[in-house]
């Protein structure tokens, strides 16, 4: 698939590694040194390339919208024509100090994305898993167990192609249902990042959740 990384911070720069690695074609784009995106893209080896947020949107199949919450307007703007795009969003709804939740309980904001961007497939994603565990999980990909990693959106097809993407990473995907169960995906997801922080073996808790039953 073609991928256009929007944010190539601690999830969109190891993310897009990995879908790199796993042999999809990436584009990074959106960071603050045009540097740091063509030092990515070297790393990730393939076919992975540097670009600007329009780039990265122009040919993607799937876009990954991995900034704060306070840079989604602007990497949007940049972006440009989104309408039937599929964007997986791992980007939680934080306040500027990273404390809280700024869209919560009655809605989220995977929900408010989605009426951001009319016309653009929203599926929320990776934003329940801490990024200094990625490498490692991709690592293991051949494991028999693999650690389960949920996500949930209103568009059948787009969340195929999500539970496909998730799995080349070494993740077994748990369709969590449409798209308002992000009401309850983004307060776990802030649960684990508070986690993830916790002393040494806070990112080794952070993904340990199994699915329980079948
Ligand atoms: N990190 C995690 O473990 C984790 C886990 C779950 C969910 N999330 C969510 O994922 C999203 C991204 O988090 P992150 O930790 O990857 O953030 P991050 O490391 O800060 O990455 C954000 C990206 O946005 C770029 N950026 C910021 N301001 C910019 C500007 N003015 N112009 C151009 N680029 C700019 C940064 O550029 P630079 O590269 O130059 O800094 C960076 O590439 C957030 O919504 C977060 O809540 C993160």
């Amino acid at each position: 698939m073609n991928l256009g990384i929007l944010g190539s911070g601690l999830m969109g720069g190891k993310l897009g590694t990995l879908f790199a690695r796993a042999g999809h074609d990436v584009v990074f784009s959106y960071a603050r040194s045009q540097e740091k995106l063509k030092g990515l893209a070297r790393d990730a080896g393939g076919r992975a390339r540097a670009g600007t947020p329009r780039e990265a949107a122009q040919e993607a199949d799937v876009l990954l919208l991995a900034v704060h919450w306070s840079r989604v307007d602007d990497v949007l703007k940049q972006a440009g024509h989104l309408v039937g795009k599929l964007i997986l969003s791992c980007s939680l709804p934080m306040n500027a100090d990273d404390t809280e939740l700024v869209v919560a309980h009655t809605s989220s904001g995977a929900e408010e994305l989605a009426r951001r961007i009319s016309g653009a497939r929203i599926v929320a994603a990776f934003n329940t898993v801490p990024s200094e565990v990625l490498l490692g999980v991709f690592e293991g990909r051949g494991n028999a167990s693999r650690p389960s990693l949920v996500y949930c959106g209103d568009d059948t097809r787009g969340k195929e192609t999500a539970a496909r993407l998730i799995s080349d990473l070494g993740f077994d995907p748990v369709d969590a249902g449409p798209l308002r169960i992000a009401r309850y995906m983004e307060p776990f997801g802030l649960l684990v990042a508070q986690l993830a922080y916790e002393g040494e073996v806070g990112p080794e808790l952070a993904y340990r959740f199994e699915r329980c039953g079948g």
